[in-house]
This record gives C-alpha cells, sequence and structure tokens, in this order.
C-alpha cells in the first residue's frame, strides 16, 4: 500500500455530506484505522439529504469519532503529524464544521493541517486496495454529485476527459429509487431490486451512448423514467423491478461504454473505479468483463472504503503532504478556506 516513504501519522476528517468519517493512517506501519457515522436514519423520512440537519449531526458525531479513532490506534494527540481534512466540494455548513476542527485541533497540536478535495480523496482510495493500480490511469468517477473521466497521470496530475453534462449516475439512482418508492439512498435499494426485474421488459433510452465524446447525460433517463412510471399507473411489484433493472442497465451501459473508450483514447489498460456509484454490482460486473475483454484490469477501493469516509481523506492528505515536502520543503501553512465548488482540476499545487 505505500508508495511514498515519508513517516507520518495523518488524522483524516470527512464531513462533506452525510457521513461523519474518521481515520488515522500511520505510514510507517501502513496501517488505517477508521470509524464512521452515517446520516442515513436522519435523512430517510426526507428523501435527501437535509443540509441544516446534516451539519449539526457532524458537530454531535465528529469529537467522539476522532476519540474513538484515537483510542483504537493507541495514538495520542500529540503523537499525529498532520491533520486532513475535506474542504471541498461538499455542503458548505458540513465542510465548516470538519474544517473547523481540523483547524482547532492544529493549533492546539501545533500541527499542520491540509485541505483535501473530496474527490481527490475519492480518486487514491484504490491506491489503500491490494493490489493497487500504478499511475498512470483512467478514472471512472462515480458518485451522488460527479460523474468523470480523468487520466491520472500521478497523484495530483489530472486531465478531465469527459463527464456528465446535467445529472451525475448517483442522483439518477437516487431519483428512480424515489419515483419507485424505494428508500433512500437509493442506489443500493435500485441495484437490489433491478436482480428480480425482466431484462427488456421496456426500453429507456442509453443517453450520449453514440456521441462519440466521452461527456454524458443522465437527467434524459431520470425523466423517462419518470414516464415510464406514469405510464404504468399503479406499479405492482414485478412493474417496478422492470423499471429498475431497465434503468440500471442502461446507466450501466452507458458508463463502459464511455470508459471503454476513455481507455482507447488514451491508450491505457488500467481503469479505477471510485465513489459510491462504483459499489454497485451490476456496473462492476460489466466493467470487469468489458476491460479483461480488452487485455486490461479494473480496480477499485477497498469496500469499505467505496462511499465516503475519512480513511480516503487521510491517504490523500498524506500524499498530498509528501508532495509538498518535495517540491518545497520550506513552505508556509496554506490557510484552510472551505469550497463548497472546487473542480479537481483546480487544486492549488501539491
Ligand atoms: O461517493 P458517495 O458516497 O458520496 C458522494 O460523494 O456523492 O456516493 C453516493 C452515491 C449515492 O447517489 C448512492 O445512491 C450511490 O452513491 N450508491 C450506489 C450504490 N451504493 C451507493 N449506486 C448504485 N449502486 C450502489 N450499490
Ligand atoms: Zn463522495
Amino acid at each position: 500500500m505505500p508508495r511514498y516513504t515519508a513517516l507520518m501519522r495523518v488524522l483524516g476528517i470527512e464531513s462533506s455530506c452525510d457521513e461523519t468519517g474518521v481515520a488515522l493512517y500511520d505510514s510507517g506501519a501502513a496501517t488505517m484505522v477508521h470509524a464512521l457515522h452515517s446520516q442515513v436514519d436522519l435523512h430517510s423520512a426526507y428523501g435527501g439529504v437535509v443540509p441544516e440537519l446534516a451539519s449539526r449531526d457532524h458537530v454531535r458525531h465528529l469529537l467522539p469519532l476522532i476519540q474513538e479513532v484515537l483510542q483504537r490506534a493507541c495514538c495520542a494527540p500529540d503523537q499525529i503529524d498532520a491533520v486532513a481534512v475535506t474542504a471541498g466540494p461538499g455542503l458548505a455548513g458540513a465542510l465548516l464544521v470538519g474544517c473547523g476542527v481540523a483547524v482547532a485541533l492544529g493549533y492546539a497540536l501545533r500541527k499542520p493541517v491540509v485541505a483535501v478535495h473530496h474527490l481527490e480523496g475519492h480518486l487514491l482510495s484504490p491506491l489503500l486496495a491490494d493490489p493497487a493500480p500504478e499511475f498512470p490511469f483512467v478514472c471512472l468517477l462515480v458518485s451522488g454529485g460527479h460523474t468523470q473521466l480523468l487520466h491520472v497521470r500521478a497523484p495530483g496530475q489530472y486531465e478531465l476527459l469527459g463527464e456528465t453534462l446535467d445529472d451525475a449516475a448517483g442522483e439518477a439512482f437516487d431519483k428512480t429509487a424515489q419515483m419507485l418508492g424505494l428508500g433512500y439512498p437509493g442506489g443500493p435499494e435500485v441495484s437490489r431490486m433491478a436482480q428480480f426485474g425482466i431484462p427488456g421488459a421496456l426500453s429507456l433510452p442509453r443517453p450520449m451512448l453514440d456521441s462519440g465524446t466521452l461527456d454524458m447525460s443522465f437527467s434524459g433517463l431520470k425523466t423517462a423514467v419518470l414516464t415510464a412510471v406514469r405510464r404504468a399507473g399503479n406499479l405492482c411489484e414485478q412493474a417496478r423491478a422492470d423499471i429498475a433493472r431497465e434503468f440500471v442497465d442502461a446507466a450501466v451501459e452507458v458508463l463502459t461504454a464511455k470508459a471503454l473508450l476513455a481507455l482507447g483514447r488514451t491508450g491505457l489498460s488500467q481503469l479505477v473505479v471510485a465513489g459510491g456509484v462504483g459499489a454497485n454490482v451490476q456496473l462492476r460486473a460489466a466493467l470487469q468483463q468489458a476491460v479483461a475483454a480488452r487485455g486490461g484490469r479494473v480496480y477499485y477501493p477497498p469496500p469499505a472504503l467505496c462511499t465516503d469516509n475519512g480513511a480516503m481523506i487521510a491517504y490523500a492528505g498524506f500524499v498530498r503532504l509528501t508532495l509538498r515536502a518535495r517540491a518545497a520543503p520550506a513552505a508556509a501553512a496554506v490557510p484552510i478556506r472551505v469550497r463548497p465548488r472546487w473542480d479537481l482540476c483546480d487544486l492549488d499545487g501539491p
């Protein structure tokens, strides 16, 4: 797992949306202790994340989680070498909770605090798996807010190859779940229900499948699900399963075709899949088969690190600190700024 030699204990904090995640990465021992509090139950009654409730819940859980992780890692607070925190993109109030705690800890312990881009955390998380990919690779980043294909040359060197022009794939999963009367978050529910659906029982569009570009679109697919739901009227269990099946088939077909196109265009053979939708079993099976057929290989984060967590932030923070130390050993600390909107290709140096 460790490809950088610096010995460091990095505390990672994630609070950008509806999971409070904390982790301690010890690069010397190559160990990661992490703990997570999910807000799913809190938001499920509303069918989606309520930002103010998310912030308050992060306030409630962050400090106890930090204490738990340090205790489990047998690490006293002053043995931490640095604090890494998600500074964006995400919900402003939720990010402020994590950043506020991280800055206070850094000040009290006189340790550096490093701002981590949430998507860089996802993108580097497959490096924590065994086997891990080698640079360069193509990354398919599929989360609740983003759907992007990136050419990853090295840590910090990301070229956007294509992205969704409207909704993220995860958002389409969540909205489809809502329309089918399934719970929140919708991705796992839609995926489970699709397993009982009859393939091809109805036909939904594959937006931009043959566009010849690496851009994608999922809002038309979402609208087509709405039309199918309305047309079906009173939805019996089988009809719901059929719609879920066709939706999953359509989304997976588009994502797989675009990922293959990205591999072809870059001439690379390794595909890294990161973000919550990467946990989808149908997508995994399709990518595995398609990429293997062209002699390539697909990599994922360890299963527990597919959705939001503190471990990916601790690791990305460690990588950033190592790069920064190499580039400018005596550089002054960079102030932490919350960035609810933040382009992954716009990271400030190492
Ligand atoms: O990466 P993530 O945990 O949070 C963001 O950064 O957005 O991704 C959350 C998204 C949600 O839209 C959720 O429905 C989706 O990932 N998701 C899935 C599955 N597990 C989570 N989508 C499809 N199939 C799954 N098994
Ligand atoms: Zn995420």
